[in-house]
């Protein structure tokens, strides 16, 4: 729980306090207490800390010192120029070394003295220290109280420009909630997060925040000729979802307001259907819904933010891709919603067949301004771009534009790759409208051109996690599995929509 106090540092008497400094600034800083000051000097001249970017400097008061915290923690900023990305990774640095320690009550001393927007300031450490926190204990037995792992109880941040730290803390919670909360749904085992545990918490989503919300199930499916999704769930148990959430900003018939559609792949594990993947390294295949997460992640912080500029809608298609009696085979033909045909020549290419279904039916359903898609689609695209960036395909400049800008802001960076009618044309079958795979080269981009076929002429981008989703960049406020990306991305475009 992050909190912001009016508290004088000087006196707080919690576990830990933070104060943040610039690399090589001689005079030792941002400091507001003489005390931890002096010692902030002596520990510069010794050279042992420099304030380097995720350096720290971490100790105990003497007691003679008279100060009733019991740990002082000092964090570099670095001496590049200031940006979120900077108080972002200074939050996860906080929030690590205070879990490490067994620190449970902090303060963070805002350095809103440096020259830089305080509300963007407070927002990206909020987003770091909460980002930074994270960890998925669920399944976890721990008896031995040695072995118990740190706990951030309570984290206050504290400055004097108090309406803009507030406002940031606000917004920072609000991203870095839906961020964690596509975290969890990520490292919840696909045994317990199915399909309709997506439509289970779309309903209730839509009742906190007065969405509308449609549930299609597979007897839906069947009577509007939804193909795809049926298709590959053909051979699974599970029964598949379609979920559908309406966040209007103004009344959608009577105002102007343009609507932008998300659709992510919700897919609750990727066995590969009969073209069965190795098992190496197959339990990965749980995260293959990280799209449908970050999607609905997003929506949870779209009904706390209530954009007015834009009326959001999402849709998951929710399924699994196992290899049963019933499952789809290569050289099937399905029909997808709206008629196309497709000749299945993998099965494991599933991610197009279920988004093409969700994205006709959301063209024709809700006739969207602008479409965004997020799947964890091709294992092309992490050879392409590793897991450094989400790859970026879309028919349209502006979104590009807005895409690429967004990414840079919020620290989750796309990278666009190009689309044109020598990839379409791979897609040609000699027995359906279409076929579902290209050649074995530039997959990450024949699978977005399949994606095309199904948008007509609406401004769409599409985003490919397969690299970022899980295994992202290490940074402070990143640990090991799933990233949550895509949440704070897609906000970033919905909050600064042009
Ligand atoms: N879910 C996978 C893509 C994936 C691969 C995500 C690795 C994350 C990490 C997708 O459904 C898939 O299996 N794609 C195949 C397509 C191929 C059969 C054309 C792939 O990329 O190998
Ligand atoms: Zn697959
Ligand atoms: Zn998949």
């Amino acid at each position: 729980m992050i909190k912001f106090s009016k508290q004088n540092p000087v006196q707080y008497a919690g576990d830990m306090i933070v104060y943040c400094v610039r690399q090589n600034e001689k005079k030792a800083p941002i400091c507001v207490d003489d005390i931890i000051q002096k010692t902030i000097n002596r520990v510069f001249e010794a050279g042992d800390f420099v304030g380097r970017e995720g350096q720290v400097l971490l100790y105990y008061p003497d007691v003679d010192s008279k100060k009733n915290v019991k740990r002082i923690l000092v964090v570099g900023l670095g001496q590049d120029e200031l940006v979120a990305e900077t108080f972002r990774k200074a939050g996860g640095t906080i929030a690590g070394t205070a879990i490490k320690t067994k620190a449970q009550k902090i303060m963070v001393v805002v350095p809103e003295i440096l020259d830089f927007d305080v509300v963007v300031m407070a927002e990206a450490l909020t987003e770091g220290l909460r980002l930074g926190a994270y960890r998925f204990l669920d399944y976890k037995t721990i008896d031995d109280p040695d072995e118990q792992p740190g706990k951030l109880v309570e984290i206050l941040l504290t400055a004097s420009k108090y309406a803009a730290v507030k406002k940031g803390l606000q917004g920072g919670e609000v991203t870095a909630g839906a961020g964690c909360w596509a975290r969890d749904m990520a490292n919840s085992p696909a045994n317990y997060w199915t399909p309709a545990h997506f439509a289970q918490h779309g309903r209730k989503l839509a009742k906190k925040y007065d969405f509308v919300c449609k549930v299609l199930a597979k007897n839906d499916m069947k009577r509007l000729g939804m193909g795809g999704i049926l298709g590959v769930s053909q051979g699974s148990a599970a029964p598949p979802k379609m979920v559908i959430l309406e966040y209007s900003a103004g009344n959608r018939k009577k105002t102007k307001i343009p609507t932008l559609l998300l659709v992510g792949k919700g897919l609750t594990f990727d066995a590969g259907g009969i073209s069965l993947k190795p098992s190496a390294g197959m339990h990965e295949m749980k995260y293959d819904m990280c799209g449908g997460a970050a999607v609905l992640a997003v929506m949870q912080a779209v009904g706390e933010l209530r954009p007015k500029n834009l009326n959001v809608t999402a849709i998951i298609p929710a399924t699994e891709n196992m290899p049963g009696p019933a499952a789809l085979k290569p050289g099937d033909v399905i029909i997808h919603y709206g008629g196309k045909t497709v000749e299945i020549i993998d099965t494991d290419a599933e991610g197009r067949l279920i988004l093409a279904d969700g994205l006709a039916y959301g063209i024709k359903q809700y006739t969207p301004d602008y479409i965004v898609d997020i799947a964890t689609l091709t294992g092309a695209v992490v050879v392409g771009l590793g897991h450094h960036r989400t790859g970026l395909l879309t028919n349209n400049d502006d979104l590009s534009q807005q895409l690429l800008a967004a990414g840079d802001k919020s620290g989750e960076p796309v990278w666009r790759l190009p689309l044109g009618p020598e990839y379409t044309k791979q897609l040609k079958s000699q027995v359906a409208d279409l076929k579902n795979l290209g050649k074995r080269n530039g997959g990450a981009i024949t699978a977005a051109a399949f994606l095309q076929e199904f948008v007509g002429d609406t401004p769409w981008a599409h985003l490919d996690i397969a690299g970022t989703a899980w295994d992202f960049t290490e940074k402070s406020y990143i640990p090991k599995g799933p990233s949550g990306v895509g949440v704070r991305l897609l906000l970033e475009l919905i909050r600064s929509w042009k």
